[in-house]
């Protein structure tokens, strides 16, 4: 058997919350390692990280999700009684549901609902000294996936609504207020949305059989049974809240187009450099750091031995800036995206391995595509200009965002 590092006997948590997404590389550059023990949020835990431990991560047959993601995040990110907690069966049914509300006509439609809306925005902005993007992009998201899931939305009733899945997403990783703010968001928007559903059942409201909230609401699980209208709420939650979510990549987006102006010179009339280059902000500025996941039975791998219930977690944020899975993981080159080969372990902004058989994100292609939508928006349909502001991002803080959420003057529409 082959000895584990330990990072140190005593609570690493601290160490984890002040370094934020660099705590598992730091610490695999340190000890010379993929693999280390450490003890977190009380627990020993083994952390992991490159392409070959996210091929082990992925082995369903070695991790269940059960019990393993910190109870933090699940009161304010995931919700109880989710998809992301599920295994087997249970897990199979769920994610298909997922999986069936992500066709291309679905992609099609929610790009075009967001196009729309970010052209009113674009209208308004024009008047307004200075914009603010990543939560007026928020905002943009939050009006164009109720539109597509078919949930009614009052105009007083967006921005607050809106606001608590922004706070859902940004004290996730945050303690203190940011955490009591997401607690009490997840808590209204769950009721929120369990109401609707309960008038969807009890037809109070009409909503297309086609729309999520009407799919979402008579999704029956692996037993057949209808889920109760507050896991109900929590799914339904976990297709609003995320695609609020990649307003914080488009916030990236705008950064490097700002840092690299021949990426936007590039972009203004050619498609072709489009998905490389949101891949590329995908791969950088991804900000889900890490992903826990328990030992279902011992099993050594390596010669190291994993016992049943460790917890483990996998480094993200390390996998996608490995230097033996990527040339200059430091630099911000799209071109590498047509260059480097890439796969399902060792690129992954929103998790690896199989959509339908892992925990991998559904909303890949919704984030693509709306990626792509901005940056369509951004540099062919408005000009603007950026004035001096704190552009830097701190790497300690889960999740990241730019320090002045990127702040742009003068819009112009470009018809
Ligand atoms: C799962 C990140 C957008 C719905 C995940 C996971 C990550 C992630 C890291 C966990 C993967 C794993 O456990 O192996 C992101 C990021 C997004 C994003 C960074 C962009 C902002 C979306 C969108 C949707 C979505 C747009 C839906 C509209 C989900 C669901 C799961 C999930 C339902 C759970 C899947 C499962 O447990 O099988 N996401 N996601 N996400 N994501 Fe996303």
């Amino acid at each position: 058997m082959v000895y584990i590092p330990l990072d140190s006997s005593r609570e690493s948590s601290v160490a984890l919350l002040r370094e934020g997404n660099t705590f598992i590389s730091t610490r695999c550059e340190r000890y010379d390692t993929d693999i280390f023990r450490a003890r977190l949020m009380l627990e020993k835990t083994i952390c992991l990280r490159g392409e070959a431990a996210a091929r082990l991560f992925y082995d369903e047959e070695r991790f269940t999700r059960e019990g393993a993601a910190p109870g933090l995040l699940v009161k304010t990110l995931f919700g109880v009684g989710g998809v992301q907690g599920l295994d087997g069966e249970a897990h199979q049914v769920r994610k298909r549901m997922f999986l069936e509300l992500m066709s291309d006509a679905d992609i099609d439609e929610l790009t075009r609902f967001a196009a729309e809306h970010w052209q009113q925005a674009i209208g308004g902005w024009q008047r307004q000294k200075q914009v603010t993007l990543h939560p007026a992009v928020q905002l943009i998201h939050f009006r164009a996936v109720c539109r597509w899931a078919g949930v009614p939305i009052d105009a007083d009733e967006a921005e607050t609504r809106c606001a608590d899945q922004a706070a859902m997403i940004d004290g996730a990783g945050g303690i203190a207020i940011r955490h009591w703010q997401a607690r009490r968001a997840r808590k209204r928007s769950e009721t929120w949305m369990a109401e609707l559903v309960e008038q969807v059942r009890s037809n109070r409201i009409q909503v297309d059989e086609d729309r999520a909230l009407f799919r979402v609401s008579w999704h029956r699980d692996a037993q057949g049974e209808l889920l109760t209208p507050q896991v109900a709420a929590v799914e339904m939650l976990n297709l609003l809240r995320p695609t609020v979510a990649i307003a914080r990549f488009v916030a990236f987006a705008a950064l490097a187009l700002h840092e690299h102006p021949t990426w936007y010179e590039t972009l203004r009339d050619n498609d072709t450099w489009l998905e490389p280059f949101v891949q590329e902000v995908r791969r950088v500025y991804g900000f889900f750091p890490f992903l826990a996941a328990r030992v279902r039975d011992d099993f050594e791998w390596n010669g190291y031995h994993f016992s049943k219930g460790r917890r483990v977690m996998l480094d993200l944020y390390g996998t996608n800036r490995d230097p033996r899975s990527w040339e200059r993981p430091e630099a911000f080159r799209p071109e590498r995206f047509e260059q480097e080969s890439i796969n399902a372990y060792n690129f992954l902004p929103q998790g690896g391995g199989d959509h339908a058989v892992n925990h991998r994100c559904p909303g890949e292609w919704f984030t693509i595509a709306l990626m792509k939508e901005a940056v369509r928006q951004l540099t062919r349909h408005m000009t603007y200009s950026v004035p001096p502001q704190d552009l830097s991002v701190d790497w300690s803080r889960l999740p990241i965002i730019p320090e002045s959420r990127f702040i742009i003057e003068s819009v112009r529409p470009v018809i």
